[in-house]
């Protein structure tokens, strides 16, 4: 699942942990990073495991996920679900959000595995795909029927009557079927064709180290992630293009193994590089102060002698500085830096990009050489260019790649949202009805489950209004942030602070989340049962001829 857990309950579940680095009630965030069942201590990103996130700190610290925040005033008009903390993290979404301000094409995928009803944590990722398609972005949504016959074991039947209702809330939600994609894997040759070629860039001992496969693993649930990784990279078969995948975190772990697979299979590699020795990034950064500190010098000091700078130059100073309190001289740093130095000793010292030949034809090399731009060197397996910048690097070698029959795929972009607590507290669950509202919910089931939901209020009202709610707490308040509130923040707010202050009781907060959810479900009842009635108009596979 991408979105919400599906596995059972898990009875080991801990109740929320209170420990919310990150909750900041000025922007409502709802707070509280939940444990939403199994391990609480370590964060274990499993896409078909139970997945738990105790403590969202973690993703940041143990994953390299970024937070929202970084990028957020890069987004031209943000959606509520990243004003509000809600998408907490992303990998490299400043592409896309680049894209998004300077009008240039880009994407948005994600996809669903048809394995119960969509419910209100799917909505969602309904909803992010939807909203970067009104940026602009070409918008696509697919349901993983692979992955849930292989991962799931679901029959053919089942997953045919669960990819409608997943479809038709991705309709009645407000995508455009003419300017976006919707597919199922089943139908989608293309995509199959391109897993096929990223299978031959991943091996079993990878998926094991990255999934946790053995011995025991079906060859299908394997076939299903390449499937997954083609899906990922479906937005840019056309034409290279920042694509962004909106997911939960436990999908990370596919998010990276697509971005590995993407840069294998470039025609070349773009670095950059001081002589004809590489650079890991950290010894490239201390190089990089190094050598500024040498050209400043060198203009200084000009004699008018031979100003060429050598590798030799480079030790000397780095070795010089030896007791400077530099943040990026790391002993083992220096040290593999020196040696590199060392052994390079009077060859000059000159910033340039290189191109690495990967995967290339010799036409595309050739034609690369031919294309760079100014002084030039050329070797074996690379190009060095002296006076080009990187991106512009980045930019030739992708231009000439797909030139000549290549890829060119930018590695995809992706943000990730927080899993919402269940009604009845611990995890929402697609198994438990009562956790969660489902998407085809009547309006009244709807109310009726919102009445009965477990709040973050106080056991009388004299303390609530004494010690106020704990909005952070509180699965009716999730509602409001996630989705009741829909754009208005003033309201969200309105509701946390009178929630805090004591000035909101439980009861009337409910019945006020119940009646909203209620006009929510009906209109979305309503627009499911208009585009019912069309569905036949769209060129979408609903029903398969498979067996079983
Ligand atoms: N594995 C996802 C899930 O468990 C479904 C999925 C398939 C998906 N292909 C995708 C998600 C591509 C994002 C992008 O729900
Ligand atoms: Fe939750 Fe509302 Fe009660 Fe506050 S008043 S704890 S937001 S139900």
């Amino acid at each position: 699942m991408t979105h919400e857990r599906d596995a059972d309950p898990d009875p080991d579940a801990q109740p929320a942990a209170d420990e919310s680095a990150d909750a900041d009630p000025t922007v409502h965030t709802t707070g509280q990073p939940r444990p939403d069942g199994g391990a609480v201590d370590d964060v274990a990103l499993d896409p078909w495991g139970s997945s738990t996130v105790s403590d969202y700190r973690k993703l940041f610290e143990q994953f390299g996920i970024e937070r929202f925040e970084t990028v957020l005033d890069e987004v031209p008009a943000p959606h509520y679900l990243m004003r509000r903390g809600v998408i907490f993290g992303h990998r490299d979404y400043r592409p896309v959000a680049r894209a998004m301000r300077e009008g240039d094409p880009f994407a948005a995928l994600s996809g669903f595995m048809p394995t119960g009803d969509p419910h209100i944590g799917h909505k969602l990722v309904f909803d992010e795909i939807i909203w970067h398609q009104q940026q602009g972005g070409d918008a696509y949504g697919l349901i993983a029927d692979l992955e849930a016959h292989s991962a799931r074991g679901l029959s053919w039947a089942e997953v045919d009557e669960h990819a409608r209702n997943y479809i038709l809330s991705l309709l009645a939600l407000g995508f455009d079927p003419e300017a976006g994609e919707l597919y199922r894997q089943s139908a989608n040759r293309e995509v199959q064709d391109l897993a096929f070629e990223l299978g031959a860039e991943a091996n079993f001992s990878e998926l094991q180290a990255i999934y946790d496969f053995d011995g025991e693993t079906d060859v299908s649930h394997m076939q299903s992630v390449v499937t997954q990784m083609a899906d990922i990279l479906y937005p840019q078969l056309e034409e290279p293009k920042p694509t962004v995948i909106p997911v939960g975190p436990d999908q990370d772990p596919h998010i990276r193994l697509s971005r590995d697979l993407a840069a294998r299979l470039r025609y070349f590699g773009v670095t950059e590089a001081y002589a004809s020795f590489e650079l890991a990034d950290a010894e490239r950064r201390a190089l990089a102060l190094v050598y500024d500190e040498l050209v400043d010098e060198s203009r200084r000091t000009d004699e008018g002698g031979d100003d060429t700078l050598r590798c030799e130059d480079a030790a000397a100073l780095l070795r010089a500085g030896a007791d400077r309190a530099d943040p990026l001289d790391e002993p083992a740093v220096r040290d593999s830096l020196l040696e590199k130095l060392d052994n390079a000793g009077k060859e000059p010292l000159r910033p340039r990009v290189r191109f690495v030949d990967r995967n290339a034809t010799e036409t595309a090399f050739e034609a690369l050489i031919e294309a760079v731009d100014g002084e030039k060197r050329v070797y074996d397996n690379h190009v060095d260019a002296f006076e080009t910048d990187r991106a512009a690097a980045e930019q030739l070698a992708r231009d000439v790649e797909v030139a000549h029959g290549g890829y060119g795929f930018l590695p995809p972009s992706s943000v990730y949202h927080r899993f919402m607590t269940g009604l009845t507290g611990g995890k929402m669950s697609s198994s438990v009805p009562a956790s969660h509202i489902s998407l085809l919910d009547t309006p009244e089931e709807g109310y009726d489950k919102v009445k009965t939901a477990t709040t973050g209020g106080r056991e009388t009202a004299e303390k609530q209004r004494e010690l106020g709610g704990e909005p952070d707490d509180c699965p009716v308040y999730e509602l409001y942030a996630y989705l009741l509130a829909h754009d208005d923040d003033e309201f969200a707010k309105q509701v946390y602070d009178e929630c805090a202050g004591g000035e909101r009781l439980c009861g009337d907060c409910k019945e006020q989340a119940a009646r909203l959810m209620e006009d929510f479900l009906e209109n979305h009842q309503e627009k499911r049962a208009e585009w019912a009635d069309r569905l036949e108009e769209l060129d979408i596979d609903l029903d398969t001829d498979r067996k079983r």
